[in-house]
């Protein structure tokens, strides 16, 4: 991993035709797709679960599954999430019991492993982990919803990351969810994110084609 990633959420995407949404964002240019899981008590939505990411790992054999758990007891799932498919699989450490247990029984299930971490959230969680983990997901909304407005001060929060994770000599991707899109990507990257997760700002523009150039056109000049 090294460049900049642009992962379209398919929260967004017409779940009726979701195959064929993938199709498209991939032909358009994405670089991985980003699965949300919601189970309707750690946040107060109810999305997909384990069938549908072993249906996109069975049809999409060679893309990346990006799949973010915004579930209780994530402790006691994480396992499955990377054995039905998924390439990186990341967690809330709110409401796990067992933070290092997981992160390790992701990378046993050959995943790779993301905190991610709320607006509300501080980086004083990846202590003690941080080496172990392949990427840090930084949320710029509170998780729940896709198209929500992105919360500011999760550019001071990134600068802040960077800088603990270059004085470690540590290197995992660095993500950000919610809000993301032409307008304001440049500067996210500006402030340290390398991984970019946009669900409305793709799958409600219309043009996935056009809406990921100016989004690849803007990181260029970032
Ligand atoms: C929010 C999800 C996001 C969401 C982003 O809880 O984790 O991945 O789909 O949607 P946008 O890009 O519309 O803010
Ligand atoms: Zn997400």
């Amino acid at each position: 991993m090294g460049d900049f990633v642009i992962a379209p959420s398919i929260l967004s995407a017409d779940f009726a035709s979701l195959g064929d949404e993938c199709d498209a964002v991939f032909a358009a240019g994405a670089d991985w797709l980003h699965v949300d899981v919601m189970d309707g008590h750690y946040v107060p939505n109810l999305t997909i679960g384990l069938p549908v990411v072993r249906a996109l790992r069975a049809r999409f054999p060679d893309a990346v599954l990006d799949v973010h758990l915004m579930i209780d007891n994530p402790d006691d799932f994480v396992a499955s999430y990377a054995e039905a498919g998924a390439d990186l699989v990341s967690f809330h450490p709110e409401v796990s019991r067992h933070v290092h247990g997981s992160i390790h029984a992701i990378k046993a299930a050959g995943a790779k492993a993301c905190l991610a971490l709320n607006p509300g959230t501080s980086l004083a969680c990846l202590d003690h982990v941080e080496q172990y983990l392949d990427m840090i997901l930084v949320m710029s909304v509170n998780p729940g919803f896709g198209g929500q407005s992105f919360v500011p001060h999760t550019l001071e929060k990134l600068r802040a990351l960077r800088a603990r994770l270059e004085a470690k000599g540590l290197s995992p991707r660095v993500q950000v969810d919610g809000g993301v899109g032409v307008g304001n990507i440049a500067e996210i990257a500006a402030a340290g994110a390398d991984t970019f997760v946009a669900g409305s700002a793709i799958f409600k523009s219309g043009d996935y084609a056009g809406t990921i150039a100016q989004m690849r056109a803007a990181l260029a000049s970032a």
